[in-house]
């Protein structure tokens, strides 16, 4: 290492000590793509601050790429499956939910979702396996001395690590399928009559009918759905804990949630203390384009460019779909960038280019750029919400209808169908968008309230995993409810002890008057017959 580099480091290391309290080392329990993307920018600035990163990433994991130097460590260990195995599990769950779902009635849509979802955790379960049973890898992360677990909530695993190291640990979470994990793990109180329940496609404003929908979606994901398989992972951290335990119990040890929302994208909903929403940590300005890209959206002259991308997941359409996305794109007056990898289009229009891959947000803050085609992804909105571009929403799985759902509620996009669109569809929605003032006034509103925040959300990130590492966790913010049973918190005790109190009470008078009433009622009968 070069003197220079000695230095720089060596500042790092005493600028750490002296600003923000102490260094400190992150072991990371990560889930892959867009969720990766997100975490990722806590924590390159967590390294940043000098802070030391691990993360655990499996063989088979695809966000390591052994080529690139990066300051964050990477603890890979072995798993029986490949990366190719593990691309083609998500393929074909991704495939199941954007093909065979839509077929599905409502009951059955759900059941099937909580199938292919289970089937992902099961995975992600083996992983942990590979993690928590490998005693020498279990030494060596007890070795290191990690201050605290930073991990994604939707894939478990995280808590277990962090309760055997005994470490604190802070969440990242955009959402656990039915708010399973928030509300019985994290302890957030969503009342059904105003918060429309993740993935209802509801909005805060609702009608009675709504209410009682969103009623039916609260019963069914609570007493029905399941997040995960629960007797599965409970009897798993049983067994390792050596105790009886479960996993919503685990993950209700949690410092802090960082959730990915903020109040421009999400209702205003009640919270607690140790939750914080940093939605859209991961937007920054927008950097000058190349100039072979540049020079096309200079070509489309006042018109401007559109920006289509369906995310990093869905990488092939049917062909059938491409082709009517592509004629869609053929009749509108803008130059389109379209991010796709697969088969050039037969009906693709002069005014269209492809790309494998997008400089995204700098598309997106580019002033050229009138509109926004995207599947909805919480990352993706939120770079359009920062940069203040109307959008058109072709949402494929997940929580991606929700989020259009949400823009749509707050007049900044047009949702469109993707099985059943046709060209004219498209293009409506993107003349609908571009045309009306309206949709591009909307995001302006959405986009200043977002900018106009007192800490920026990664900043607020970064300051609670800080402060938990500082202060050993941060039990002052958890609320007491965590130590009650379901019959104390909802104070069914006391109820029945006040219930039971009020009845003796009536049946100690009725027991007196009663009794008053023959000592005194005969004398005096007595006394009206002398
Ligand atoms: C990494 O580099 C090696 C050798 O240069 C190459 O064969 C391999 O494909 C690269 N891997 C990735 C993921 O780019
Ligand atoms: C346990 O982890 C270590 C370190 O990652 C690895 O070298 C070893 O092969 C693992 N053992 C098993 C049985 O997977």
């Amino acid at each position: 290492m070069s003197m220079k580099w000695t230095s720089v480091l060596l500042l790092i290391h005493l600028s750490c000590y002296f600003s923000s309290g102490s260094c400190g080392k992150v072991l990371v329990w990560p889930t892959e793509y867009s969720h990766w993307l997100n975490m990722k920018t806590i924590l390159d600035e967590l390294v940043q601050r000098g802070h030391e990163v691990t993360v655990l990433a499996s063989s088979a994991s695809i966000l390591v790429d052994p080529n690139k130097t990066s300051a964050i460590k990477f603890e890979v260990y072995p798993t029986s499956l490949t990366k190719d195995d593990f691309e083609s599990i998500f393929v074909t769950l991704i495939n199941r939910w954007l093909y065979d779902l839509p077929k599905y009635t409502f009951l059955s849509y759900f059941s099937q979702a909580q199938e292919i979802f289970w089937e992902f955790t099961d995975y992600i379960r083996n992983l942990c396996k590979d993690v928590v049973l490998n005693k020498t890898l279990m030494t060596k992360l007890q070795e290191s001395r990690f201050d605290i677990v930073l991990a994604d909530a939707l894939c478990p695993c995280g808590e277990l690590l962090a309760e055997l190291l005994k470490i604190p640990f802070v969440y990242s979470l955009r959402f656990s399928p039915g708010y399973a994990f928030e509300k019985y793990g994290g302890g957030l109180l969503l009342p059904p009559s105003y918060v429309p329940v993740v993935m209802s496609e509801l909005s805060d404003q609702m009608t009675f009918m709504e209410r009682i929908k969103n009623m039916i979606y609260v019963l069914y994901f609570d007493f029905w759905l399941q997040a995960v398989d629960m007797k599965k992972w409970d009897q798993f951290y049983s067994e390792v804990l050596g105790r009886p335990t479960s996993l919503l119990e685990t993950m209700g040890k949690a410092e802090m949630w960082l959730i990915r929302t903020y109040w421009d994208f999400t209702f205003p909903h009640p919270f607690l203390p140790n939750f914080d929403f940093v939605g859209g940590l991961h937007c920054k300005p927008a950097k000058p384009l190349l100039k072979e890209m540049e020079d096309f959206v200079q070509s489309s002259g006042e018109n401007g460019v559109v920006v289509f991308s369906l995310g990093s997941m869905v990488s092939s359409l049917t062909e059938e779909r491409t082709n009517v996305i592509a004629s869609a794109l053929a009749q509108v007056p803008q130059k389109v960038i379209w991010r796709f990898d697969g088969k050039k289009p037969h009906t693709l229009g002069p005014n269209t280019r492809l790309y494998k891959w997008i400089p995204q947000n700098d598309l997106l803050g580019h002033p050229k750029t009138k509109a926004f085609i995207t599947h909805g992804g919480t990352n993706d909105i939120y770079e359009a919400i920062y940069h203040g571009v109307p959008m058109v929403g072709i949402p494929l799985f997940a929580d991606q209808l929700d989020n259009i759902a949400h823009m749509k509620a707050k007049g900044a996009a047009v949702k469109v169908d993707w099985i059943t669109m046709s060209s004219t569809d498209l293009s409506g929605a993107l003349k609908t968008v571009i045309d009306n003032p309206i949709y591009k006034e909307n995001v302006m509103k959405l986009s200043r309230i977002h900018h106009n925040q007192p800490v920026k959300p990664l900043d607020r990130a970064v300051f609670w995993i800080e402060f938990v590492m500082r202060h050993k966790g941060a039990r002052h913010l958890r609320v007491a409810a965590h130590d009650l049973t379901w019959f104390q918190y909802h104070s069914l005790d006391v109820i029945g002890f006040l219930l039971a109190c009020v009845v003796t009470v009536i049946f100690i008078i009725t027991k007196c008057c009663l009794f008053c009433f023959r000592k005194y009622a005969k004398p005096g009968k007595k006394g009206k017959r002398d």
